[in-house]
């Protein structure tokens, strides 16, 4: 990677002045970081305005300095969640981006205690968020910056993950947490493909997909060897590119030998694939997206009565 990776971008969204901490953010401005406010100044109501009227969507934090942000996020989040005075889209995107930030010390070192407790604490927090909150789905939609597409997509695949269990099946507690984890981690052997590959904006050649589609086995094969995460976990990530008329990979499984959570990872994948904009096209509309995967299921790609329930949930829990 670039010099980019001693940058995190923060969606200007997720940045209230109250729910903040004394850290630098700098501008992108060309190729260059430029010091917007010191870990002194306050981030106030005025910069977002400013910012917002200039059309930045991010600003940048020192990949040093996540550690106090994500302690001050993180520990704030059950508090900020529980507010009278924020609507429900700002909530959605100051979870957006904590789970994101979690996710990335995630990839980084997923056999870290510490990063195991965070990201099922994050699980838990986006859980009661997608059950309890009737626009859960907005902030999913939110803008990403390029370079983090593989973790802000780890995120909406959990969202619309869990809100499918959530709404489907009658899942254990420590179920749904590892279908949660499971989720955040799907794409997790995307580490093991070179950035070269990876970041390539024109089509891959046959050599390369095929390297591409390796992230399901390696991911797999890596976290099971780790001996933290059980089947659930592992399920996703191994299957969550299996398609229900057996011609997915890596395995081949067809129909319902494929595991159900692996299944519904499959569908949330694509959805959320399809709805977010890549450096090679544009974002599609949800009804597009919608579109694209009636016609894939048609012709098999997916469980169509999961696939009919996940159109009836995202239609039900989408913004207006
Ligand atoms: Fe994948
Ligand atoms: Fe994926």
């Amino acid at each position: 990677m670039s010099k980019d990776r001693y940058w995190r971008a923060i969606s200007i969204d997720s940045i209230s002045p109250d729910c903040f901490p004394s850290v630098a953010l700098y501008l992108r401005s060309g190729g260059n970081y430029v010091l917007y406010k010191d870990p002194e100044r306050m981030f106030t109501v005025a910069d977002y305005s400013r910012l917002e009227r200039n059309f930045t969507e991010f600003l940048y934090v020192r990949s040093g300095d996540m550690e106090i942000l994500n302690e001050f996020m993180e520990n704030g989040l059950t508090e900020m969640l529980a507010r009278d005075d924020l609507s429900s889209a700002v909530k959605g995107k100051i979870l957006y981006q904590t789970s994101v930030n979690c996710v990335i010390d995630m990839f980084e070192s997923p056999d870290t205690a510490a990063n195991l407790l965070r990201c099922r604490n994050m699980v838990q927090h986006m859980l009661q968020h997608v059950a309890t909150d009737s626009h859960a789905l907005e902030s999913i939609q939110a803008v990403v910056d390029n370079n983090f597409y593989i973790f802000a997509h780890a995120v909406q695949v959990t969202a619309l993950s869990l809100l499918f269990h959530e709404m489907i099946f009658d899942l254990a507690p420590d179920e749904m947490i590892d279908v949660g984890v499971g989720s955040l981690l799907h794409d997790y052997g995307m580490i093991f493909i070179t950035g070269e590959i990876l970041e390539k904006n024109d089509a891959l050649s046959d050599i390369e997909y095929y390297k591409v589609k390796q992230h399901t086995q390696k991911g797999y094969e890596y976290l099971k060897q780790s001996g933290n995460y059980g089947e659930i976990v592992l399920n996703i990530v191994r299957y969550h590119h299996e398609r229900y008329d057996g011609n997915g990979y890596p395995t081949g499984l067809k129909g319902d030998d494929i595991p159900r959570s692996g299944q519904v990872a499959a569908i949330c994948d694509v959805y959320s694939a399809l709805i977010m904009d890549r450096a090679h096209r544009k974002a599609n509309s949800h009804e597009d997206a919608i579109k694209i995967m009636r016609e894939e299921a048609e012709k098999g790609a997916f469980n169509p009565e999961l696939f009919n329930h996940f159109v009836e949930i995202v239609n039900l829990k989408r913004p207006l």
